[in-house]
């Protein structure tokens, strides 16, 4: 079955490769044979009406929910192997801090859970201040959770996301509960991450202008069953910066993939 996989994938570095990945939730298909390959060091943004699937694949790239047909490797991996090699690691909408923890504290909290069940865990080769420093919050390592605020918090998740070192970055909604002028300025700051770690990142957002600033591709899905609608390639160059939202080839994208959400 692996054998098939490669041939397809044709010898291209890939962190995930789904074929014909199918999730069911008793008799109801949330997601309908997806195949897909997903490039090592890749951004895709990840759009689709509300309920068709973006959260249940992303479950189940991270071995979260099983899956009932098909096939998914993550680095060559089957999902499970891939979650406790630390492959890979999540960020979810709401930074989910532990409140009397320290900043820096829930930075280190995966590696001493590693360390407490005796699992040899990769360790990022930046030190958890270096990642602190690395998501903008140098000096507020000692900082409680309810000192910080919600982008703050946010990118103290990201940096215990990154302290496993992981090759994948599943992230669903990360900046979906910020106010609109820290979202802009969290997604300089994510691609400036995204450049100096070269980490692969699935990123599932609602905002179209978000998944289009951000996006290598965008992975358009359709509802009931969730399958791809389509993957539009965006050709911007990085760095990027904010007043690309201003360009007309940015208003095309839009158009387009706004066109498409409402035919989903
Ligand atoms: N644990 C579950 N049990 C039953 N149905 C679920 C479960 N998780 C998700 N679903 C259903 O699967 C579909 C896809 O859900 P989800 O992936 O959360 O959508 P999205 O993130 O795109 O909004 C929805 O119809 C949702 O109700
Ligand atoms: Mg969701």
């Amino acid at each position: 079955m692996n054998a098939t996989i490669k041939d397809v994938a044709g010898g291209k570095p890939l962190a995930a490769i789904l074929r014909n990945a199918t999730v069911r939730f008793a008799d109801f298909t949330a997601i309908d044979r997806i195949s897909l390959d997903i490039e090592e060091g890749a951004f895709y943004s990840i759009l689709g009406p509300s309920g068709c699937g973006k959260s249940t694949m992303l479950r189940l790239i991270s071995d979260l929910i099983p899956l009932a047909d098909g096939e998914v490797t993550v680095f060559g991996k089957s999902t499970e192997a891939a979650r406790l090699a630390r492959e890979f690691a999540f960020v979810f909408q709401e930074a989910t801090l532990l409140p009397w923890r320290t900043a820096i504290e829930n930075v280190c909290l995966p590696l001493e859970i590693g360390r407490n069940r005796g699992i040899d865990i990769p360790v990022s080769d930046w030190s958890p201040t270096e990642l602190l420093e690395l998501v903008g919050l140098k000096g507020r390592e000692k900082a409680l959770p309810h000192e910080l605020s919600g982008g703050m918090r946010q990118r103290v998740a990201i940096a215990r996301a990154l302290v496993c070192k992981p090759k994948l970055l599943l992230m669903d909604e990360p900046f979906g509960a910020l106010d609109e002028m820290t979202r802009d300025h969290m997604n300089l700051e994510l691609l400036r991450i995204w450049q100096e770690t070269g980490v692969t990142i699935l990123f599932v957002t609602h905002s179209i202008p978000e998944a289009i600033f951000l996006g290598q591709k965008v992975l358009m899905l359709k509802a009931n069953p969730g399958r791809v609608k389509e993957i539009v390639d965006i050709d911007f160059a990085y760095p990027r910066e904010t007043s690309l939202r201003d360009t007309l080839e940015f208003t095309r994208y839009s158009a387009h993939l706004r066109q498409l959400l409402e035919t989903c």
